[in-house]
């Protein structure tokens, strides 16, 4: 079993460079079933959840290769069978569902396991599925899992009761070569859904926005190979920018796109924190006295629930009160026994957790919940007195690459060790 193990840091300082998001990558890997010829995504870090879908990928007959030292990641999808069943990837990661709206477009059919459950939230896929039948395809689900089948899908208009990022993209590629137009309102905004729609549009799509909250798909005859590098990891900088706001600390965050990351840096301002634009990137910088802050996780351009547990750590070192409303998923304070442990002093009333910033937390040993809780983890660790020892890291390393080795460049004092 593998540990982080983080000391208390006086300051960080230096730079840090920002991998490709994790939330772009998996649709766009996704997408490459769409296109029988061959796809060079550039600068993708293996991550576990990466490494998942390329699985379910090769099970299906794709060719995958990777380049530990380009980074580049090639995929040929021109072999792929459409009568493999997958099975424990689909449960081992939400985001693998994703395959089914790009298996219905191109082969108008996909046998997948259902996706299981995760520790944040139910998290349903009905949305996907009314999108699917909108198109005209046939559902079936029974033994654990889902087939959706169709001769040929055909454009419609769908409306999402709530703009689900994963709904939006795996329609989005359902419809991209359906007969005729495809309209999804109540879309996702995120921008990763608009990585994804560039990836597609590069191989020949015709997808463009609408207005708020709707996009238009028409439907085009096939796609052809290219190459593309998807966008910065927003949620990987926000972690980075808090480290930099909880250590009162200056540093530099290389490779960002300032305007995907406004929900976060509004919020960091109103803490106190400043952030100013630098060639190739921010100068966050933490040094000032911080201010509590109150903050409700909504769909961007809202503040993003992938940000809220690292937030927490933040507002848990803040002299007074702070709210966090939780409206995106349903179960999503798992980390707060976690900082209540290290000395945190929060309450949850139903999807609202009321902070009391304290002025110390102390180091003890604590587990990852989740993905962001676990960074949330390391982030407190590095102001807690002591030694934090981070368990259950598995859930941190399917979101971000070596998160150890960027903050031993900073100038921590953390290590990953088995124990
Ligand atoms: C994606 C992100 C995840 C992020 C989330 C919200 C990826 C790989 N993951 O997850 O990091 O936290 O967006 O920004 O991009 N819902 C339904 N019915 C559905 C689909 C969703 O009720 O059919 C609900 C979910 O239960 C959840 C909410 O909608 O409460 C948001 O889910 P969704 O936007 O779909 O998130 P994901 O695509 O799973």
């Amino acid at each position: 079993m593998e540990k982080i193990i983080v000391k208390e840091t006086k300051e960080l300082k230096g730079e840090v460079d920002i991998s490709s998001a994790k939330n772009s990558v998996l649709p766009i890997i996704a997408g490459c079933i769409l296109c029988p010829e061959k796809i060079v995504l550039k600068n993708v870090k293996m991550l576990e959840d990466v490494q998942v879908i390329t699985s379910l990928l090769r099970e299906l007959n794709s060719e995958v290769e990777y380049s530990e030292i380009t980074n580049d990641l090639v995929i040929n999808s021109y072999n792929i069978n459409p009568l493999e069943e997958t099975n424990e990837l689909v449960r081992k990661m939400r985001a693998s569902f994703l395959i089914m709206g790009p298996m219905l477009a191109r082969f108008g059919r996909c046998k997948i396991s259902l996706p299981g459950g995760c520790n944040i939230g139910s998290r349903p896929i009905e949305l996907h599925l009314k999108g699917f039948k909108a198109l005209g395809a046939n559902i079936k689900q029974g033994h654990g899992y889902i087939e959706a089948t169709a001769k040929k899908l055909i454009g419609n208009r769908i409306y999402l009761d709530f703009p689900s990022v994963g709904a939006t993209e795996n329609i989005i590629m359902a419809s991209v070569l359906a007969k005729g137009t495809t309209i999804i309102e109540n879309a996702a905004d995120e921008p990763e859904i608009w990585d994804l729609i560039n990836f597609l549009n590069k191989m020949g799509a015709d997808i463009y926005g609408g207005g708020a909250r709707k996009i238009i798909i028409k439907g085009v005859q096939n796609l052809h190979g290219i190459t593309h590098q998807p966008i910065y990891d927003r949620i990987e900088a926000g972690t980075f920018m808090v480290a930099a706001a909880i250590t009162n600390s200056m540093i530099k965050i290389n490779d960002v796109n300032e305007e995907h990351l406004m929900p976060i840096i509004e919020k960091l301002k109103e803490c106190g924190v400043v952030v100013t634009e630098e060639e190739n990137g921010i100068i966050v910088d933490g040094r000032y006295d911080k201010s509590t802050a109150d903050i409700k996780t909504l769909p961007h351009p809202g503040f993003p629930t992938d940000m809220q547990p690292q937030m927490m750590a933040l507002l848990s070192t803040i002299k007074g009160t702070s709210l966090i409303t939780e409206t995106v998923f349903e179960n999503r304070f798992m980390h707060v026994p976690e900082l209540l442990r290290m000395g945190a002093n929060i309450k949850i009333d139903g999807r609202t957790a009321v902070i009391e910033g304290c002025t110390k937390l102390t180091g003890c040993d604590v587990n990852s919940t989740d993905l962001r809780a676990g960074a949330a983890l390391i982030l407190a660790g590095l102001v807690a007195e002591g030694e934090t020892r981070v368990g259950e890291i598995h859930h941190i390393d399917r979101g971000y690459k070596n998160i150890e080795e960027k903050f031993r460049k900073l100038g921590v004092n953390i290590e990953r060790v088995t124990i």
